[in-house]
């Protein structure tokens, strides 16, 4: 993993982060502003200004605050919610609405109509039921919502099956079976309370190969295809979900965004060019591969259990709450001690977190400098799905988030306070 370092500290952006954990405490998620940028200026670069009629739309569930939203705001991209929730933060954030999509596999009634009436400018269909519900709101509110229709694509991708999402057997998307799907196709072409763009697939994430979004954009072009001989419908828009693969270890080896987006443009441009088809707008669902890399967890080493022969523990003041990767996929990181980052490894260490649950190991047999209580230990890549996914359990606080830029530090999280934790708890009369 590449760092730079000043001092024997470990540098993020500018700014020393032993010195940022002493400022703001740990846990401390820390998130550079200039690789989010790089990475949304590549973005723009390959993709965005190579094309016609694309867009990439930041999947905000990899790590939604307002502030984030901010920055994909200033780059002018689009914004992808999944909830309520990260709806009310677009809407906080004061994110334009016609460049919000809603995806959601089980969005609720109030999600939709929280959805049509800030006026997103999509809502993905996800389930059989889901057409019928927007159709009526819609009616209720005389609006028309532009749809899309997530397919599940059939295919299958190399990477943890827990975060696979493209296979048959799936609770994402609408099976692409002509008998399930084009009755909701002929509803949606008929329907005056929305207009059919397209199709959305998301294959999986974490991906390094191309081959599962090519076999995407194949079927999702059949369908095209098949709806044009059925309906005489043209589609406008295709989206093809997320899932580009980032580092997380050294071994690691990801891809520049156009390892994929260019063989799906050529896919698709080649149809269009064949089939004398109008070019449809493109939509990419980026999550991970924007924020990952570009944020790192500073945590304080505490007790530290040396068993002889077996292995050594060092705990740090978090673990599974602050990131549950680990513990819910095995996904794996690395890390060095922030305030010793220039002195060679010495011993094997398991850096294991304080949460009451055998799981919560954060990583296995890392080889650092020698550990003392105090040290703090950064994990690299926890930029993605480590804030959006932390919890209470234990009742650990959630840590505070800086964003770093050129050596100066904003709070754009402040850490969770004990009455902020227990604000919505009540003691029943019966019980006082
Ligand atoms: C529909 C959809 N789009 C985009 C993403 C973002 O994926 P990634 O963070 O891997 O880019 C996800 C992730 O689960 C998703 O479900």
């Amino acid at each position: 993993m590449d760092f730079e370092t000043k001092n024997g500290h470990l540098m993020w952006d500018g700014c020393d982060t032993v010195a940022l954990a002493q400022e703001f405490g740990t846990p401390l998620y820390v998130m550079s502003q200039t690789k989010i940028e790089n990475k949304l200026n590549e973005l723009q670069t390959n993709f965005v200004d190579k094309y016609e009629k694309v867009r990439v739309a930041y999947a905000s569930k990899a790590f939604s605050t307002l502030a984030m939203l901010k920055i994909i705001e200033k780059q002018g991209f689009s914004l992808e919610v999944l909830s309520d929730g990260e709806l009310y933060t677009a809407i906080k954030a004061d994110f334009p609405p016609e460049l919000i999509e809603m995806n959601g596999n089980n969005k609720s009634l109030a999600e939709i109509e929280m959805a049509i009436d800030y006026g997103v400018g999509r809502i993905i269909v996800d389930s059989l039921q889901e057409v019928a519900i927007i159709r009526s709101i819609a009616a209720k509110k005389n609006k028309v919502i532009n749809i899309l229709f997530r397919i599940t694509p059939e295919v299958s991708v190399a990477t943890h099956s827990f975060i696979s999402t493209g296979q048959k057997d799936s609770k994402f998307g609408i099976p692409i079976d002509p008998a399930i799907l084009f009755p909701q196709v002929e509803q949606a072409i008929q329907a005056p309370e929305v207009n059919f763009l397209g199709f959305h697939f998301h294959v999986g994430s974490q991906l390094f190969e191309n081959n599962a979004h090519l076999a995407a954009v194949t079927i999702a072009l059949d369908l095209v295809r098949l709806v044009k001989e059925k309906f005489d419908y043209i589609i406008e828009e295709l989206n093809f979900g997320g899932g580009f693969g980032v580092t997380y270890m050294d071994s690691d080896q990801p891809q520049p965004f156009n390892y994929f987006t260019d063989p799906m443009m050529e896919r698709l441009l080649d149809f269009c060019q064949k089939e004398h088809y109008p070019q449809p707008a493109v939509v990419i669902e980026p999550g991970r591969s924007i924020v990952a890399e570009a944020g790192i967890t500073l945590h304080t080493i505490g007790a530290i259990k040396e068993l002889p022969g077996i292995r050594k523990y060092a705990s740090i003041d978090g673990g599974m709450t602050d990131n549950i990767r680990p513990g819910l996929y095995q996904a794996e990181y690395t890390g060095v001690l922030a305030n010793k980052a220039d002195e060679p490894a010495i011993e094997t260490v398991t850096i294991s977190g304080k949460a009451c649950e055998s799981t919560d190991i954060l990583i296995k047999d890392i080889e650092l400098p020698k550990i003392e209580a105090g040290d703090i230990f950064a994990t690299f890549s926890t930029g993605a799905y480590g804030y959006s996914m932390a919890s209470n359990y234990n009742k650990l606080a959630i840590p505070a988030v800086v964003l770093v830029k050129n050596g100066k530090a904003d709070l754009i999280v402040r850490r969770q306070n004990f009455d902020q934790m227990l604000a919505n708890e009540i003691i029943p009369a019966s019980l006082k």
